[in-house]
C-alpha cells in the first residue's frame, strides 16, 4: 500500500468504500475534541478564502464554513468527497472536490490553510512542496493550521514532529506560538510573513 510518495490515493478510496467514516472522525471523542481545538486554533475569522487539505468527509470543513466567505475542501478519495459535498450542500460558499496533494494544489490566494491528519502521508519531497505552496498562496498574515496525531502507523510516510519541523523551516512562515502538543496530537499554527 505504501509507495514512494506514500499510500496510493486508491488505498484511501478503498477504505471509504469499506466504511463511510474509516477514522470515526464524526463520532470518536478524540476526534471531536481535536476538531474543537483545531477550530479554535484557526481563529474566528472571518476568512475570505480558506482551503482545507485532506478534508475527508468534511467534518472539520463544516465547522470552518461559517467563518469563511469561500471554502475549498480537497481530498483524494472520491467517496469521501461525495460525503463532504452532501454535508456542505446547505452551504453554497463551501465546495469539496477531488484533488491529490501535492499534484492538484490550487493557485490561491488563501487567508487560511488547514491540514488535519493528512501531511504525514506525504514523503519528504511532497511535504516540502506543500510547505512551499502554502507560503506562496497564503496572503501576508494568512494562517496555516496543521493538526496531527503523534502516534505511528504502517501507512504513514513521516510523523507529526517532522511535518511541524518542515513547515517551521520555511523562512516565509512564522510560528505563531499558538500551537500546542496535546494528549495524542499536536497543533501547529504558522503565519505567512508580510
Ligand atoms: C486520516 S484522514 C483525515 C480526514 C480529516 N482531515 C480529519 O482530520 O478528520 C486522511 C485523509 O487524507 C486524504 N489524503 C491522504 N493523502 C492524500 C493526498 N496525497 N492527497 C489528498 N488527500 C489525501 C485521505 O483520503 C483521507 O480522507
Amino acid at each position: 500500500m505504501t509507495g514512494a510518495a506514500g499510500p496510493r490515493p486508491d488505498a484511501f478510496e478503498a477504505r471509504y468504500r469499506a466504511h463511510p467514516d474509516p477514522w470515526d472522525t464524526l463520532t470518536a471523542p478524540y476526534e471531536v475534541a481535536k476538531r474543537r481545538d483545531a477550530l479554535e486554533a484557526c481563529g474566528p475569522g472571518p476568512f475570505a478564502r480558506a482551503c482545507e487539505l485532506g478534508a475527508g468527509v468534511g467534518a472539520l470543513t463544516a465547522g470552518l464554513a461559517p467563518r469563511c466567505a469561500q471554502l475549498l475542501a480537497l481530498d483524494a478519495a472520491p467517496t469521501a468527497v461525495a460525503a463532504a459535498q452532501a454535508r456542505l450542500a446547505p452551504l453554497p460558499h463551501a465546495h469539496a472536490r477531488v484533488a491529490s496533494i501535492p499534484a492538484d494544489l490550487p493557485p490561491g490566494p488563501f487567508d487560511l490553510v488547514v491540514a488535519s491528519e493528512v501531511l504525514y502521508y506525504l514523503d519528504a519531497d511532497a511535504l516540502e512542496a506543500v510547505a512551499a505552496w502554502a507560503a506562496r498562496v497564503l496572503t501576508p498574515g494568512g494562517r496555516l493550521v496543521a493538526v496531527h496525531w503523534t502516534g505511528t502507523a504502517d501507512d504513514l510516510r513521516t510523523d507529526a514532529a517532522t511535518v511541524a519541523a518542515t513547515l517551521r523551516a520555511r523562512p516565509d512562515l512564522r510560528d505563531t506560538g499558538a500551537g500546542d502538543v496535546l494528549d495524542g496530537y499536536r497543533l501547529d499554527v504558522l503565519e505567512r510573513r508580510p
